[in-house]
């Protein structure tokens, strides 16, 4: 398994371009189920999760090729099942269901795997798709769907789960009537996933709100779509900046998106501004303190939360971060104690006492945005960290290691 060797590294000072989003070309993969022609999707991020997408997609009957970060698809006869191999890999494969339902009327689709972070459920997504006339059994571990034709429905969440808000956009499109959720999940990718449905000829409103109503359409087309920037990466380089009291100018970076995120930085003493070409992010004056709340958006991702505790140890006084979206996600704090944080977890909140001094440590990472942190403590920790199990960055984020060693940081790769 490959591993990064992570050195103490002085300020990183320079231009980043942040990638596609992950979390949005992931959902509009799968929803490419549903129209017939050619579907071009640009600024796709060249991601392990991406690469596992498109073998799903061949293995359910759909060409890709990918030339750059552009991805074209293009679906044939459509086969209903979706194997354990490919899903167990990825939560996010288990979206292939609802949309063929709505195309094949049955599905047989893995119980999905994922990131160690909690039980993680798909309940929400059943239960929905069951309101749009889906009937569902459970069978070796697989996911059995049938349904005579999907009609729209109105569907209550329980809570508003980002993965089931796009899984239901998806199976409702073309699904007869008009479908109403209610309690949605008001994240940009799930805005970004209705765009492209919309572009495909879909008639989806309210987005990015609440409430989305969505009329089923008789058949979507292929189109040509670009997918929206990276938040969570971008986030995470703006919490590098200030680590190494440096200054980066941020590329495409989605700053409205990240508005929560913005706040809290700012209140530590993060200096980020909107300049031509981007946004640039530097440190101002010592970092202090702050408590941090996990929402859904347009609350504290809880994709950013183990970066900014790393940002915490390094800021001066107490902070607290509460983690209200996943049980089961700090596991990134026991490492950092490795290498010599001083963080306390109680039920699901985490006390940060600042100014710490790292050393470096082999460490290993857990999820995808634990390994995140555990790099960024990385740079400022004496000595050699030895970041193991980066599979999961790999996962996540597109060249990492390059771009953080363009700006000066100084990482290296060795290969298993
Ligand atoms: C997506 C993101 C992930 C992010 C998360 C929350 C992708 C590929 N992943 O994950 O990076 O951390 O949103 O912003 O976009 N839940 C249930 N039953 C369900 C579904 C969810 O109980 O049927 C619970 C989960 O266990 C979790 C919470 O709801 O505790 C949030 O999950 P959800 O919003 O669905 O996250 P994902 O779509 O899996």
């Amino acid at each position: 398994m490959d591993k990064l060797i992570v050195e103490k590294s002085g300020p990183l000072s320079g231009t980043v371009t942040i990638s596609g989003s992950k979390n949005a070309a992931l959902p509009i993969l799968m929803a490419c189920i549903l129209p017939t022609g050619r579907i071009e999707l640009q600024n796709v991020p060249r991601l392990a999760d991406i690469r596992t997408s498109c073998k799903l997609l061949n293995i359910l009957g759909c060409n890709t090729s990918f030339e750059g970060n552009t991805v074209v698809i293009e679906c044939g006869q459509l086969n209903p099942h979706a194997p354990y191999e490919l899903v167990k890999t990825m939560r996010a494969s288990v979206l292939c269901l609802g949309p063929l339902l709505a195309v094949l009327g049955e599905a047989r689709v893995s119980m999905p795997g994922g990131c160690a972070i909690g039980a993680r459920p798909v309940d929400i997504h059943l239960t929905g798709l069951e309101q749009l006339g889906a009937t569902f059994e459970l069978e070796e571990g697989y996911i059995i769907g049938r349904t005579d034709g999907l009609k729209g429905a109105h569907i209550v969440m329980r809570f508003p789960s980002v993965g089931a808000t796009e899984h239901l956009i998806m199976a409702a499109a073309m699904a007869e009537g008009e479908t109403v959720i209610e309690n949605a999940a008001r994240e940009p990718e799930v805005a970004d996933l209705a765009n492209f449905l919309n572009a495909c000829g879909a008639r989806i409103e309210g987005q990015g709100t609440s409430v989305i109503r969505i009329e089923g359409v008789n058949g979507l087309r292929g189109t040509t779509y670009r997918v929206m920037s990276d938040r969570i990466e971008a986030g995470t380089f703006m919490m590098a900046a200030p680590l190494t009291g440096g200054e980066l100018l941020l590329e495409h970076c989605p700053l409205p998106e990240l508005d929560a995120v913005a706040v809290k930085l700012r209140e530590m003493g993060v200096c980020i501004e909107e300049v031509a070409g981007g946004v640039r992010v530097a440190c101002g004056d010592d970092l202090v303190g702050v408590d941090v709340e996990t929402m859904p958006y347009p609350g504290f991702p809880t994709d950013m939360q183990a970066q900014i505790t790393t940002l915490m140890c390094s800021a001066k006084g107490l902070s607290m971060v509460e983690e209200n979206i996943f049980e089961n996600r700090f596991m990134h704090v026991m490492e950092l104690n490795r290498m010599g944080a001083d963080i306390k977890v109680k039920g699901h909140t985490a006390i940060i006492k600042g100014m710490r001094k790292l050393v470096g440590a082999p460490v290993m990472a857990s999820d995808l945005r634990a390994s995140a942190s555990l790099v960024l403590a990385g740079l400022v920790a004496e000595g050699k960290t030895e970041v193991q199990r980066i599979y999961h960055l790999d996962r996540g984020y597109e060249k990492m290691e390059d771009k953080l060693t363009a700006v000066g940081a100084r990482i290296t790769r060795v290969r298993a």
